[in-house]
């Protein structure tokens, strides 16, 4: 009886902590106020005119923003709040959910995804940060913080293009060539992420083909094949297609959404909300699917800061109205740069399925999904329902093929 009891406690043991521990509701609050963070900011971002390809990670933003209610004193800390849609949730709560969101999403290993990750704060050299500060920031979000003197600007890029470069295994280099502003407080995130697919592409199935950028240019770049079942809809009334690639475990998955022919993507971007995505989502059905998809490396580098005012962080931007003062102490500081800067990887690599699929009737006839246009993209995660990224590919690299018309 009693060898009975400690078995079953061992197994209840086991399975608990197999299991994924269900994310605490301050957490869960903060999935989904970033979620709609990613639309907002998106769309601010998509009017800008010359901005081609977009690469962003609300729940990396919305912790950027933690650590500017962290360094804020005067009304900044509850401009972030209303940014991220959360005027009534306390401090001590913002913190902790973000937190927790951010180790959650971010573990590489419980994810089975490659995500490297690493956030610095950038200061002048006169100035020195205040201990509190630096270990609450350090706690909940993970920054390092540095010094950098920047009346040495050549020297000051290369080290934080160094920076950038190891944080993230060498994908990152040298992506940030200028900067406008160098006066003020930078908050910099470096990011490499590679989605591993739910079932691979064979490293064999890759050919080179071409991409439509606009209708003078075409480029061209490998693109990785395969067939297989995915979640599918097609709009027919909005013309475009919504195909959903779970990544591996199911634990997140990458939505395509792209207009059946070449055209500037200001048309799905007008229809683009989270309640339409939803939307979209729900009227998916598993179809056999051919999928073409760039394999390419998507690198991009903004700076936020312009756009995080324009949300409503206007205090934290303005020189003359700052007051950042807990980084330091001294109110001698505004945020200058929220520079922003990935890597998603595009390959074949993903876990091995059952093949014996091929066979069967529903397999025959698939339906083409070929990306060789512009297109958005999001990576949501299963469980929080946050959004790790969310972007377009517009300009992928590639090599020019014809240039006039
Ligand atoms: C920032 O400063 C304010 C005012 O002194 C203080 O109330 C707040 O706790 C500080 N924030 C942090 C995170 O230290
Ligand atoms: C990441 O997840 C693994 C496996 O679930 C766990 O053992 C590890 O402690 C987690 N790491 C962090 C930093 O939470
Ligand atoms: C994902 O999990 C598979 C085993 O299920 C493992 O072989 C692979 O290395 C993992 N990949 C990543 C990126 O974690
Ligand atoms: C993963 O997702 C695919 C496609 O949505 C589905 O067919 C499959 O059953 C899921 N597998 C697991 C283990 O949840
Ligand atoms: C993904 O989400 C669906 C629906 O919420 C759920 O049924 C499934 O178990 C989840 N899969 C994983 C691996 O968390
Ligand atoms: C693959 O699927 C087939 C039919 O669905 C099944 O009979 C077979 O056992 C599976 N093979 C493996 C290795 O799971």
């Amino acid at each position: 009886m009693l060898m009975l009891t400690v078995v079953t406690l061992c197994l209840l043991v086991m399975a608990a902590s197999s299991e994924d521990k269900a994310l605490s509701s301050h957490a869960a609050t903060m999935a989904d106020n970033s979620a709609s963070l990613a639309f907002n900011l998106y769309h601010t971002m998509a009017k800008e005119k010359d901005l081609e390809n977009i690469l962003i990670s609300p729940v990396v933003v919305a912790s950027t923003l933690g650590l500017v209610a962290l360094a804020g004193k005067e009304s900044t800390p509850s401009q972030v709040k209303a940014v991220l849609g959360a005027d009534k949730v306390l401090d001590e709560h913002l913190h902790a959910g973000l937190a927790e969101l951010l180790t959650d999403v971010s573990n590489s290993t419980a994810r089975n995804v490659t995500w490297k990750l690493g956030s610095r704060l950038y200061g002048p050299s006169s100035i020195s940060f205040a201990d509190g500060f630096v270990q609450s920031s350090k706690k909940f979000y993970n920054v390092e913080h540095s010094k950098i003197n920047f009346r040495d600007k050549k020297t000051a890029m290369k080290s934080i293009n160094t920076w950038m470069s190891k944080s993230t295994g060498g994908k990152l280099p040298e992506v940030i060539k200028d900067m406008e502003r160098t006066d003020g407080a930078m908050i910099i995130n470096a990011m490499f992420f590679k989605p591993h697919w739910h079932e691979q592409f064979h490293h064999k199935m890759v050919d080179d083909r071409t991409f439509l950028v606009h209708h003078s240019l075409t480029i061209s770049l490998p693109m990785m094949h395969r067939t297989g079942l995915y979640p599918f809809f097609e709009d027919k009334d909005n013309k475009l297609c919504v195909l959903s690639m779970p990544l591996a475990h199911n634990m997140s998955t990458l939505i395509i959404i792209m207009p059946y022919h070449m055209e500037p993507l200001e048309r799905l971007e007008k229809l683009l909300t989270r309640k339409q995505l939803d939307d979209w989502l729900s009227k998916q059905e598993e179809k056999a699917m051919a999928v073409s998809l760039p394999k390419v490396s998507l690198e991009v580098g903004h700076d936020l800061q312009k756009y995080l005012g324009e949300l409503g962080l206007t205090e934290a931007v303005d020189k003359a109205k700052a007051d950042l003062s807990n980084i330091s102490g001294k109110k001698d500081l505004y945020l200058s740069n929220v520079l922003h800067v990935s890597a998603l990887e595009w390959d074949t690599p993903g876990n091995t399925f059952n093949t014996s699929i091929y066979s069967s009737e529903r397999m025959k006839n698939p339906k083409l999904f070929y990306a060789d246009h512009p297109f958005i993209f999001l990576v949501k995660d299963n469980r929080s329902k946050s959004i790790l990224f969310i972007g377009r590919m517009v300009h992928p690299n590639g090599k020019k093929m014809k240039d006039e018309l």
